[in-house]
């Protein structure tokens, strides 16, 4: 049975000192959504008041729209929130082989038979024969894969997930993320999932909302955060971003990299005028300019903006893309990432475009 997690106006002190603020997040039944958030910013804290192992000073915690917290009062104690915790640490007892470990909060009649043990081996793809092995045998992912298996055995309503891939190397990250998104969302199981990592956060949920200063900044579908960011700040929080100084007439801007059609989140930048324009380093293409040649001038391509003149400063090889370092015409700097088969060199002139919409805001300090 799968329920919805509502946060409402969640906020908590501790010793004086405000970590969550009034935090508001709704997770629909049977989705994931991923709380993205700097270190110490309160993730781990929001985990464990709706697990029920903290209370919040005020603000309302419902799981299946039943209240299980109403601020310090009318707390249903955890382990009757069916609420399965995988912890930041993941630890899992290591005196018990992984198939205690999964039947730990089974009923007694489910743990004798095996089945449920045997079925989330298989849900969190891991071999049968890993019943009877230790923890201390197992790799990091492998272990992180059985602290899910405990935390889904008793099939909860909902599941709060604390960095459950930090620590793994990037191929694991990868393998070990796709086995528990495929495992929660098998069993259809409602999920909040909070990290620091953006590429985790955009990749696992369906929703992301992003944790500043004790409140939700902005909470999105990933592709949506990404490319239309409340602010400069969050723009900059979950992906690289160029932003540069424009002036806005309508549908188009005039910057540094040209006049480029661009859009305004909440009309919150004048129609006309100085606006901070924000450019993402993927959307920066160059090409290096032929001697004689006609500069592509206007924009030729639809969608995308002028060619502009650059002056390659750096580049930085990342294997299967670069990021290269420009200087632009009236002392302003950006970034392109590109593909790596073929890089300038520093010094190298080149043309800048940049394809699709800009994004506008209303000055602000950066
Ligand atoms: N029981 C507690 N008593 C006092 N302060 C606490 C307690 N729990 C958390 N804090 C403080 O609240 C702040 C937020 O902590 P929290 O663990 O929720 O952050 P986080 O976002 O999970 O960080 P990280 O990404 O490093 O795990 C920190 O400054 C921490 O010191
Ligand atoms: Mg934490």
């Amino acid at each position: 049975m799968t329920a919805e997690l509502q946060c409402e106006a969640v906020a908590k002190a501790f010793a004086k000192r405000t970590v969550l603020a009034g935090v508001d997040v709704t997770v629909a039944a049977g989705t994931l959504t991923a709380v993205l958030g700097a270190s110490g910013s309160g993730k781990t804290t929001l985990l464990r008041i709706v697990a029920g192992f903290e209370a919040p000073d005020t603000g309302r915690v419902l799981i299946g729209g039943t209240p299980v917290a109403e601020g310090r009062h009318r707390a249903v104690p955890p382990e009757r929130r069916g609420v399965g915790y995988v912890a930041q640490e993941g630890a899992l007892f290591p005196h018990l082989s992984v198939g205690a470990n999964i039947g730990f909060g089974l009923r007694r009649s489910e743990r004798r038979t095996g089945h449920r043990v045997a079925e989330l081996l298989d849900l969190v793809g891991l071999g049968q024969e890993y019943a009877a092995m230790h923890p201390h045998e197992l790799s990091g992912g492998e272990q992180r894969r059985v602290a899910l298996a405990r935390a889904l055995a008793p099939r909860p309503s909902l599941v709060v997930l604390d960095e459950p891939f930090s620590g793994l190397d990037a191929a694991l990250r990868t393998e070990t993320r796709a086995a528990v998104a495929g495992a929660l969302s098998e069993e259809g199981t409602t999920a909040l999932l909070v990290t620091h990592d953006q590429a985790e956060a955009l990749s696992m949920g369906r929703e992301v909302a992003v944790l500043r200063q004790g409140a939700m900044a902005q909470t999105a579908p990933p592709d949506t955060l990404y490319r239309f960011p409340v602010d400069v700040e969050v723009a900059r929080f979950v992906g690289d971003a160029i932003v540069l100084d424009g002036t806005r007439d309508g549908d188009t801007v005039d910057c540094a990299l040209g006049r480029l059609p661009c859009v305004a989140i909440d009309d919150g930048a004048a129609a006309r005028g100085g606006v901070d324009v924000m450019v993402r380093p993927e959307q920066v293409t160059i090409a290096t300019a032929v001697r004689g040649a006609t500069a592509p001038g206007g924009s030729a391509i639809a969608g995308a903006g002028t060619a502009t003149e650059a002056t390659v400063v750096s580049v930085t090889y990342l294997g299967a893309e670069a990021v290269v370092r420009l200087a632009l015409g009236d002392g302003g700097a950006a970034t392109a990432r590109v593909f790596s088969g073929s890089l300038p060199e520093p010094g190298r002139r080149v043309t800048a475009r940049v394809s699709g919409p800009v994004v506008v805001y209303r000055p602000g300090p950066r």
